[in-house]
C-alpha cells in the first residue's frame, strides 16, 4: 500500500516520448544577439583579464592567449566568494565588491598598474546592443541586487572601477553559455553550440543573421543566447509540473519565472526532492512521520549531495551516512526511498534538458536544409560534470529526439573565462581596425 503511493508519486515525474517530443516542439525561446559573429580562428592573441560572475564560483582570471603555430593559452585564476548579503545587497555593493575583488586580483598577480582588455562573463540574460554593452532583464538564479535590472551592467562597472580610481578597459559582456561555447570551439572547430546544466540552465548556439529579428543585418552568422531557463514562463510546461514544482517556484526568489530551469538546474533539483520528502514524510512513507528541523532547511541538499546519493558505487549504508551528516536520521528503507526520489527528479531533469537540446540542433539543421548535421556542443556545469547519470540521459534523449543529428557532447576543462577572454581579444581587434 505505502509503496504504491510512492510509486503514484514518482510517476508524476516520469515524461512519456510523447510529453518530451511536445516540450521539443514548443521549445521556442528568446534569441537574445550576442554580438559574437564567429568561433575563435587561432588568431586570437594578448594578455586579458576576464570576470566570471554567476556560477557557483566567482572568479577573476588572467589569460594570455598565444597564436601562431604552437598556439598556447595560459591561464591564473582566483575564486572570491560573493556573501549572501552581497548578492542581494544594492547594486553598488555587489560592484564595488567584485571591483575589490579585482583590484586584489591584481596585486596577487603583482601588476597593480597593469590596463589590461577585460571580459565579463556575466551568466545572466541581457538585452545586448553591442559587444559592450547589456542591460540585465532580470536576475535569475540567487542573485538580487537593487538597481541593476534595466541598467547597463557594463556601464554599472565601469562606474564601480571609476570610484576606485583606477582604470581597466571592459571590451565585452559574455553570457556563460557563450563563454563555453567559445571555450571548446577553439579546440574543436565543429562546436556551434554552448550548453550549461549547473547552477542554472541554459543554452546559445550559432543562428543564421536573417533570422535574428533584433539586428537588420542579414549576413552570416551571429552566437544567439536563449536564455532557455524561461521556457515554460508562459504556462505551456504546466501540464508537467508537479505540486512540488510550483512549491519550490513559490518560495524562490522569483516566483512564476524560469520555470524549465527550476526543473533542471542544479539550484532547484535539491529543492523539489526536499519538498516531495516532505511530503512523504507528512504522509508517514519517511523518518517515521517525523518532520525535523533540518528537512525544513531550504537548500540542505545541494547537487553534490544529490550526486553522492545517486551514484552506484555507494552502499546503501552510506547513503545513509549521508543523510546523517544532513541531520536526517534514516532506516534503511528510508534510504532506499531517498535515493529513488533523486533519481527521478534528475531523471526528468535530464531529460528535459535533452528535449531542448534536440530542439537547438535541429533547428540548426533545418536552417542548412540538411538531411544530417554533425555538430559539437561545449558544455560545462555541476550538474553536468559531477551526477553520476544526468549526462548519459541528457545525451540518448538528444539522439531519441533529434534522430537526423550526430550530436558531440565536449566537457569544457577551463570554465568560461578562457572563452569571454577570447571574445575579447577579438573585439579588441575589431576596435583597432576601425580606428
Ligand atoms: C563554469 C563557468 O565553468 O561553469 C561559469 O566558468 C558557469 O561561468 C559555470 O556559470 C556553470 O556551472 P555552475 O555549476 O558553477 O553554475
Ligand atoms: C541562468 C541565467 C543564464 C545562464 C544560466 C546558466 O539561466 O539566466 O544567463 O546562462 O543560468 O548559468
Amino acid at each position: 500500500e505505502q509503496s504504491r503511493h510512492i510509486a503514484e508519486t514518482l510517476a508524476e515525474f516520469r515524461l512519456t516520448t510523447e510529453q518530451l517530443l511536445e516540450v521539443r516542439k514548443d521549445a521556442t525561446v528568446k534569441m537574445l544577439p550576442t554580438f559574437v559573429r564567429s568561433t575563435p580562428d587561432g588568431s586570437e592573441h594578448g594578455d586579458f583579464l576576464a570576470l566570471d560572475l554567476g556560477g557557483t564560483n566567482f572568479r577573476v582570471l588572467l589569460v594570455k592567449i598565444r597564436s601562431g603555430k604552437r598556439r598556447t593559452v595560459e591561464m591564473h585564476n582566483k575564486i572570491y566568494a560573493i556573501p549572501l548579503e552581497v548578492m542581494q545587497g544594492t547594486g553598488e555593493e555587489l560592484f564595488d565588491h567584485i571591483v575589490q575583488c579585482i583590484s586584489d586580483f591584481l596585486d596577487y598577480m603583482g601588476m597593480k598598474n597593469a590596463r589590461l582588455p577585460l571580459g565579463f562573463t556575466f551568466s545572466f540574460p541581457c538585452r545586448q546592443t553591442s559587444l559592450d554593452a547589456g542591460i540585465l532583464v532580470t536576475w535569475t538564479k540567487g542573485f538580487k541586487a537593487t538597481d541593476c535590472e534595466g541598467e547597463d551592467v557594463v556601464g554599472l562597472l565601469r562606474e564601480a572601477i571609476k570610484r576606485r580610481e583606477f582604470d581597466l578597459d571592459v571590451v565585452a559582456i559574455v553570457n556563460d553559455t557563450v563563454g563555453t561555447m567559445m571555450t571548446c570551439a577553439y579546440e574543436e572547430s565543429t562546436c556551434e553550440i554552448g550548453l550549461i546544466a549547473g547552477t542554472g540552465s541554459n543554452a546559445c548556439y550559432m543562428e543564421e543573421m536573417k533570422n535574428i529579428e533584433m539586428i537588420d543585418d542579414d549576413e552570416g552568422r551571429m552566437c544567439v543566447n536563449m536564455e532557455w531557463g524561461a521556457f515554460g514562463d508562459n504556462g505551456c510546461l504546466d501540464d508537467i509540473r508537479t505540486e512540488y514544482d510550483r512549491a519550490v517556484d513559490d518560495f524562490s526568489l522569483n516566483p512564476g519565472k524560469q520555470r524549465y530551469e527550476k526543473m533542471c538546474s542544479g539550484m532547484y533539483l535539491g529543492e523539489i526532492v526536499r519538498n516531495i520528502l516532505i511530503d512523504m514524510t507528512k504522509r508517514g512513507f519517511l523518518f517515521r512521520g517525523q518532520i525535523s528541523e533540518t528537512l525544513k532547511t531550504r537548500g540542505i541538499f545541494e547537487t553534490k549531495f544529490l550526486s553522492q546519493i545517486e551514484s552506484d558505487r555507494l552502499a546503501l549504508l552510506q547513503v545513509r551516512s549521508i543523510l546523517q551528516h544532513l541531520g536526517l536520521d534514516s532506516t534503511c528503507d528510508d534510504s532506499i526511498i531517498v535515493k529513488e526520489v533523486c533519481g527521478a527528479v534528475s531523471r526528468r531533469a535530464a531529460q528535459l534538458c535533452g528535449a531542448g537540446m534536440a530542439a537547438v540542433v535541429d533547428k540548426i539543421r533545418e536552417n542548412r536544409g540538411l538531411d544530417r548535421l554533425n555538430v559539437t556542443v561545449g558544455v560545462d556545469g555541476t550538474l553536468y560534470k559531477l551526477h553520476p547519470h544526468f549526462s548519459r540521459i541528457m545525451h540518448q534523449t538528444v539522439n531519441e529526439l533529434a534522430p537526423q543529428c550526430n550530436v558531440n557532447f565536449l566537457l569544457s576543462e577551463d570554465g568560461s573565462g578562457k572563452g569571454a577572454a577570447l571574445i575579447t581579444a577579438v573585439g579588441c581587434r575589431l576596435r583597432q581596425e576601425l580606428n
